[in-house]
């Protein structure tokens, strides 16, 4: 099968990562996540007590720190050098201060810079917020999805409960729409749909019917 690059962007839990890693596994592409590798930094800074304002004291946090990724039986894993992170990247405290980690500059020069090196070969879904934009300007594949904020706090919920992280509904909206505002309104790569992305709106759809929508575009590519 012909490789292509797949960038997948669009709002806090818009269903970006669920899609993005189904349409890896279907189209044996890798995938990544890229909210994961400014979370790993944002969980970094928490650790070593360096304050989100210091975009120099983060630089330094990445270049002495390694971020990778593992695939395996139980899905994809996130690692800080040897530490599986994979959840406490995902805790409430990291959620709630990762926009102010990457709206800066230098952070997402490096970031961004890893993503592109990963992509080089083709053959990759990214998920993300600026990979249309700006880390894969030249993707084959654009998608822009967006669903309503109710139903994005919602899942959000759920998948907290499955996973043990307890929420109040009401806050994790508040939450959404906070991270959607820093996210969209930043200087740098603002959370943006690029001209040529494919915009989709998923809310009421099913899991299933996003993935054979996006499906229907990729495989005029393939
Ligand atoms: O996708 P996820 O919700 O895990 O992303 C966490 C945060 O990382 C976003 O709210 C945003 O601040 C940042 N991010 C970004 N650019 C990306 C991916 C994520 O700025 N490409």
């Amino acid at each position: 099968m012909k490789k292509i690059n797949i960038a997948i962007d669009g709002p806090a839990s818009s269903g970006k990562s669920t899609v993005a890693k189904i349409l890896a596994n279907d189209y044996g592409f890798i995938y990544t996540d890229t909210g994961a590798m400014y979370r790993s930094v944002t969980l970094m800074a928490i650790k070593a007590g360096v304050a989100f304002t210091d975009e120099d004291a983060l630089v330094q946090l990445i270049h002495e720190n390694a971020i990778s990724f593992k695939q395996t039986d139980q899905g994809q894993l996130v690692f800080i050098n040897d530490n599986n992170v994979t959840e406490d990247i995902r805790q409430p405290e990291v959620t709630n201060n990762v926009s102010e980690v990457s709206a800066h500059e230098a952070v997402r020069r490096e970031l961004v810079k890893k993503q592109q090196e990963i992509a080089k070969a083709s053959g990759v879904v990214m998920d993300g917020r600026d990979i249309g934009t700006a880390v894969l300007p030249n993707a084959e594949v654009k998608i822009f999805l967006v669903a309503s904020v109710v139903e994005r706090a919602e899942r959000r919920y759920k998948e907290n409960q499955s996973k043990g992280i307890m929420t109040d509904f009401q806050t994790l909206k508040e939450e959404i729409e906070h991270r959607d505002l820093l996210d969209s309104t930043r200087k740098i790569s603002p959370l943006k749909k690029a001209a040529d992305a494919e915009l989709l709106d998923t809310t009421g759809m099913t899991i299933q019917q996003v993935v054979t929508s996006i499906k229907e575009i990729v495989e005029k590519k393939l």
